[in-house]
């Protein structure tokens, strides 16, 4: 067997033990905040999508007099006196139509708003959101459901049915015409209050590891692990490792005969420290030595 680690090494690799323990937690702390921050960016996208629905809602639907080429989709159309023709958007045809632009130009936040039982081809679901979907149906409590999938993450929140959906998602016969015209009595009917009628889906890009890694390396933090690393070192080198040092010359000055060699310490009623306890008890063995010698000196005279 090897000789044993000095004091000062044991001390370094507790203190980078240590180190790692704490960078450990804080790099599962920054997991839950990233949790959270994506969350919450999540849930910003999906309240502004149901702030936009409910302003459609709110006076049934938005009528526009053209129609953009991109978007020539419309639930009804009213030609007024003087012949201008308004093409009406209800609020999810105005969503999608929303969520397609969105999801041209988002630099983050891409979102849409799906169902088990589309009415609408465009709107089908994928693999999260119809395992989503199966979620809010199996537990109507659940608030939301998100997921990192690959570099994104996923989050979904449910679409309950209220009253003034049945209108076109209950009975097909209490359904406007237009609706039964344009989508036929087939689909996403039959929907009661309370049942989960889709969901709003948002997909973000996820923050990495090397993105995360700037707010625990850097100048400030790393300055403060260099501190304590020298505050460390400072205090087991002054305090302990150099006192220690001192201690084993001075015992063996005096275990040479070198007794009048000065032990320099706080007495330990004055002090908790051990290593002037130590220095204490050495101090008393030297003295002892001392009375050892004195005696002896005087017999050798007297004889
Ligand atoms: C004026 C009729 C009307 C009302 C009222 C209505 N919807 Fe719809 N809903 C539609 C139409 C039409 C579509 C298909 C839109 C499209 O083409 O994207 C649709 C689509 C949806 C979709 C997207 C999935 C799919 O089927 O393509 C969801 C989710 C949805 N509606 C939920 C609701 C909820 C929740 C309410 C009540 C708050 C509601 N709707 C009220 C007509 C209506």
């Amino acid at each position: 067997m090897g000789k044993k680690m000095s004091l000062r090494s044991k001390a370094m690799i507790v203190f980078f033990i240590t180190l790692l323990l704490i960078m450990g937690s804080l790099f599962a702390g920054l997991g839950q905040l990233r949790d959270q921050v994506l969350r919450n960016e999540a849930q910003a996208v999906a309240d502004q999508v149901v702030s936009f629905r409910s302003w459609v809602a709110s006076s049934g639907m938005v009528w526009v007099n053209k129609l953009s080429p991109q978007f020539e989709d419309y639930l009804a159309v009213h030609t007024t006196g003087d012949d201008t023709t308004f093409f009406g958007k209800n609020p999810a045809l105005a969503t999608r139509e929303l969520s397609t632009i969105a999801n041209k130009t988002a630099t983050r936040a891409t979102f849409t708003v799906t169902s088990d039982n589309v009415r609408q081809q465009a709107n089908l679901p994928d693999a999260f959101e119809q395992s989503a979907i199966l979620k809010f149906t199996l537990d109507n409590t659940t608030k939301y459901v998100a997921e990192y999938e690959g570099d994104f993450y996923r989050y979904a929140r449910p679409l309950i049915v209220k009253e003034g959906c049945l209108k076109c998602h209950g009975d097909p016969a209490d359904a406007p015409p237009a609706v039964l015209e344009k989508y036929g009595d087939q689909k996403a009917f039959h929907y009661k209050v309370g049942d989960v009628r889709g969901i709003i889906s948002v997909k973000l890009p996820s923050i990495s590891f090397m993105e995360a890694l700037p707010i625990l390396a850097n100048p400030i933090s790393l300055g403060g692990i260099l501190l304590a690393f020298l505050i460390n070192f400072f205090f087991t080198s002054r305090f302990i490792l150099n006192r220690l040092q001192k201690l084993t010359e001075d015992t063996k000055a005096i275990v040479s005969g070198k007794l009048d060699t000065p032990l320099v310490y706080t007495p330990p009623a004055e002090s908790n420290d051990e290593v002037d306890h130590v220095y204490n008890s050495v101090d008393l063995l030297k003295r002892s030595m001392e009375l050892v010698v004195r005696k002896m000196a005087r017999k050798n005279k007297d004889d």
